[in-house]
């Protein structure tokens, strides 16, 4: 190839780039003048051919015409660079007085208001917060919890079953026999909110799937005024100092003696109206002192430790204290029914 040909490069290439705007075009010109199909390349070829003497002064003329063309556009592509950013920051300029769009949020749904404030209630008082397997075997879910099999108990917590021994849990009370085995013969004061499943047509309160908090305090000389003393402490914090509550004889074979709590009407402050029918109370919980078998099964010695347990529905509280008529209302998060709460989260 003919050296003007090559030298020529030089001028072209600065023609060219005196119109260059954009990183696109001097990439272009970048494939033009340094790709393989460039003619610098294309030089390079026809080295092969030459004598030595003409390899060197050849060699040097298209080294330096390579090095020239490589610095031109490096150069250049700085500017352009530069240029880009600048223009790319005028386009985003924000003006931060323009008025602003108003932007829609959504609130807690009432489920969680009320479950973190159940939590933070215990935990105030000195509860520990635990977890448990929502797939839970018989053995848990049941038996240790003194349910044995054909026990009349057993039918009102029908539930989904795995296989014969493994079920979605029916209640969070497997949560006692979880903590029990954990801590063998120590105090404890433990919570477990979670979900619990039962083969329960849907209506109004009821749903396949449903949540509680479960609580229990196991120690020496754990008595029945404890148990109340804690309730009465957390229906207070929950649903108002002016709140009273009332203790009923009841039937649960985990606990005995069980209870069930009820707390005074809010709406006719106990004297009785439509909304607690009459009676002057809404019941919200079961409780009872832990059962001798459960504590035997869980190897701690019933006569040094006692203990009492707790059973609290999250969606039953929440629809008390928001007075909430459907229990699917809360699942479903139909924004309108969401917005409700805005302010409480
Ligand atoms: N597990 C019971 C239920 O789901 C609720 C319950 C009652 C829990 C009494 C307890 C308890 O810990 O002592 O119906």
């Amino acid at each position: 190839m003919e050296k003007e040909t090559i030298l020529k490069l030089k001028e072209d290439l600065i023609k060219d780039l005196e119109n260059v705007t954009n990183s696109h075009d001097l990439e272009e010109i970048s494939i033009k003048y340094l790709s393989k199909k460039s003619t610098l390349s294309q030089a390079m070829q026809s080295f092969r051919t030459l004598s030595r003497e003409e390899k060197v002064e050849y060699g040097k003329l298209i080294n330096e015409v390579r090095t020239f063309i490589e610095s031109k556009i490096s150069e250049v592509s700085k500017k352009v660079k530069e240029k880009e950013l600048i223009d790319k920051l005028e386009s985003d300029k924000i003006d931060i007085t323009a008025p602003s769009s108003l932007i829609s949020t959504g609130a807690k749904n009432p489920f969680y208001l009320v479950s973190d404030e159940i939590v933070d209630i215990f935990v105030s008082m000195g509860f520990k917060v635990v977890e448990g397997p929502e797939v839970e075997s018989d053995h848990y879910n049941f038996e240790l919890l003194n349910i044995p099999k054909n026990h009349p108990a057993r039918d009102m917590q029908d539930t989904f079953y795995i296989n014969s021994n493994l079920l979605l849990r029916t209640h969070t009370s497997p949560a006692q026999a979880h903590e029990l085995e954990k801590n063998p013969n120590k105090p404890l004061m433990i919570i477990c909110p979670g979900k619990t499943y039962r083969r329960d047509d849907d209506d109004m309160t009821h749903s396949h799937q449903f949540a509680q908090v479960e609580g229990l305090v196991v120690g020496k000389g754990i008595t029945l005024a404890n148990l109340k003393a804690t309730l009465e402490l957390f229906v207070k914090k929950m649903f108002g100092e002016k709140r009273e509550i009332r203790l009923r004889s009841s039937y649960f074979p985990f606990t005995e003696p069980s209870v069930e709590v009820d707390v005074s009407c809010a709406e006719c402050n106990g004297k009785g109206c439509q909304v607690c029918k009459g009676t002057g109370y809404i019941e919200i919980l079961g409780a009872g002192m832990v059962h001798p078998n459960v504590l035997k099964m869980a190897n701690y010695d019933p006569e040094i430790y006692s203990g009492f347990a707790f059973g609290v529905g999250i969606e039953r509280v929440a629809m008390l204290r928001y007075d909430i008529n459907d229990i699917r209302k809360i699942y479903t998060n139909d924004i309108r029914f969401l917005n409700q709460f805005k302010k409480r989260g």
